[in-house]
């Protein structure tokens, strides 16, 4: 039975288009901050990053307003008290090294604080390690940020002491995998936090969620280590942070707001409970009507058992829609006990092809330049802030998105005619298997 389920693993692994490795670079931590990162930036395009400022320049009103207020203002004039000396020049550097406005390089460092969409995902597998894994979701600019992933070594003595995932430009990390340590990924949580709170906290010494998870992966050593800085910082920004270490039980996510955690999921190796799934909603609320993710993620657990649990099968369910969503920009899964790390773009959206059953990526044409086809829809599906049949028409100021629970919806019905068919097939399959099995049993008599 598991070697049937996974072979249906493999065949609709196959069917998926292949997802693309994050090129993978090296950032010196002992060379000059203010050259850090000229290498890896020679390897992306300058324009992107600068359609990266822009958009986020223009999606939220009460940004655009502060641009110039005293809250920017500060910020602007106290990046060393906010980002730290280190990464401070390190922003600066970047500035330099594109040419693109300090005061926009800080504020798409800041990215988090306006909007995102993800998955965690942290359990154990079938030997009984902890593993962890992230599907980033960005509504805006998804396209333009599948083209800025990086993966870094971050290096002291010529050795890597983390690999991190950013976009180049951006300083801080959005997820830290250490060798036989620990590894740390965040996701959004949409409740608990606006823009003043989030400016409010900054200025009393608040961590940038990315500078907090980077500097978690340079400063500690070990699990309790980074588990207690995730739980007791103050930070920029609401946010879930999901941490797992290389022990049985070592696998967590932390509801945090500004000044403290709010709830600390613990999930433990071997019980029902041996994986914790993470949307935008708090563990201890049910999530918005429009949002079956945690639904779905829960249905396919108790069919799936941690028994046939690996990389790949974790792989496998993160591609699942809607845990994998037309936003999604890219996936890390890591398994510090093991230190295995896996990175990935994930070019185009999963398209569900009701006549062949199959879920079929190749009718994602690059020609949605900064959009994704989406078959569902019958035409491009673009980002915010973008439009026209090719998505590469960039809108002025339009108001903050409500289309989210409109095409949630339409994500909705496609969710549940995707799990019903994967479901539908691991039963078939195991019937068949059992048929099977019973058939050769007479055989032998
Ligand atoms: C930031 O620095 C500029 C130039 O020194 C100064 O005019 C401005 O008042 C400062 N802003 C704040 C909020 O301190
Ligand atoms: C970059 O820094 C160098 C050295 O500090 C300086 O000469 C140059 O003018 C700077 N370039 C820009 C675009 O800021
Ligand atoms: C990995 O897990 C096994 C089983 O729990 C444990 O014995 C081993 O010490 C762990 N390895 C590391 C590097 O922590
Ligand atoms: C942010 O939230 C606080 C507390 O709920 C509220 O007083 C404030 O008006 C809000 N600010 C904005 C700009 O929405
Ligand atoms: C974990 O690291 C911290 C900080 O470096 C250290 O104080 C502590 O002793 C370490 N704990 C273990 C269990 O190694
Ligand atoms: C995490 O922090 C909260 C306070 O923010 C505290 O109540 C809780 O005991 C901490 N959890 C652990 C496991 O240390
Ligand atoms: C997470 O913890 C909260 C508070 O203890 C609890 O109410 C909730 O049921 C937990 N959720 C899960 C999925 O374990």
């Amino acid at each position: 039975m598991e070697k049937a389920i996974i072979f249906l693993i493999l065949l609709l692994t196959i069917l998926t288009a292949p997802p693309v490795d994050v090129p993978v670079f090296n950032v010196d931590l002992d060379g000059d901050a203010f050259h850090r990162w000229d290498q890896v930036l020679s390897n992306y395009n300058v324009e992107d990053l600068e359609s990266f400022v822009t958009l986020v320049k223009s999606i939220s009103p009460l940004l655009q307003s502060a641009y110039d207020s005293f809250w920017t203002s500060w910020l602007f004039n106290n990046t060393d008290y906010v980002f730290g000396t280190e990464l401070s020049a390190e922003l600066n550097g970047v500035a330099n090294y594109t040419g693109i406005a300090f005061k926009d390089i800080v504020e798409v460092n800041l990215i988090y604080e306006l909007t995102a969409y993800c998955s965690i995902l942290v359990g154990y597998d079938q030997n009984h390690v902890p593993f962890i894994s992230h599907n980033e979701d960005y509504s805006l600019g998804t396209s333009m940020l599948r083209k800025l992933v990086t993966r870094i070594n971050f290096q002291k003595g010529g050795a890597t002491v983390f690999t991190g995932v950013t976009y180049a430009g951006l300083v801080g990390s959005r997820a830290v995998h250490k060798d036989g340590a620990f590894a740390i990924v965040q996701d959004q949580r949409d409740a608990g936090g606006n823009l003043s709170q989030n400016f409010a906290s900054l200025m009393t010494g608040g961590k940038p969620i990315f500078v907090l998870i980077r500097q978690a992966g340079e400063d500690c050593d070990n699990f309790s280590c980074a588990f207690d800085f995730l739980n007791n910082t103050q930070v920029g920004s609401p946010c879930y942070l999901g941490i797992c270490g290389t022990q049985p039980n070592e696998g967590y996510v932390i509801t945090r707001s500004h000044y403290q955690s709010d709830i600390v999921n613990q999930t433990f190796d071997g019980t029902y409970d041996w994986y914790l799934y993470e949307g935008n909603s708090d563990l201890n609320t049910n999530p918005p009507p429009y949002d079956i993710r945690r639904e779905v993620a829960n249905n396919y657990m108790r069919v799936a058992e941690q028994s046939t649990w690996n990389t790949n099968s974790v792989f496998y369910f993160m591609n699942i829609y809607p845990i994998r969503k037309e936003r999604t920009v890219w996936n890390i899964i890591s398994v510090p006990n093991t230190s295995f790390v896996q990175v990935k773009v994930l070019e185009c959206a999963p398209v569900y092809d009701p006549a062949n059953q199959i879920i079929d990526c190749t009718s994602c044409s690059p020609t949605c330049n900064q959009g994704v086809c989406s078959e569902y829809q019958g035409k491009c599906s673009c980002n915010f802030g973008f439009s026209g049949d090719y998505c590469d028409v960039l809108d002025g100021y339009t108001p903050q998105p409500t289309t989210e629970s409109t095409s949630d919806k339409d994500n909705v019905a496609r969710g549940i005619s995707i799990t019903s068919i994967v479901i539908l097939s691991v039963v078939v399959t195991i019937l068949l298997v059992m048929i099977f099995k019973k058939s050769k049993k007479y055989d032998k008599i």
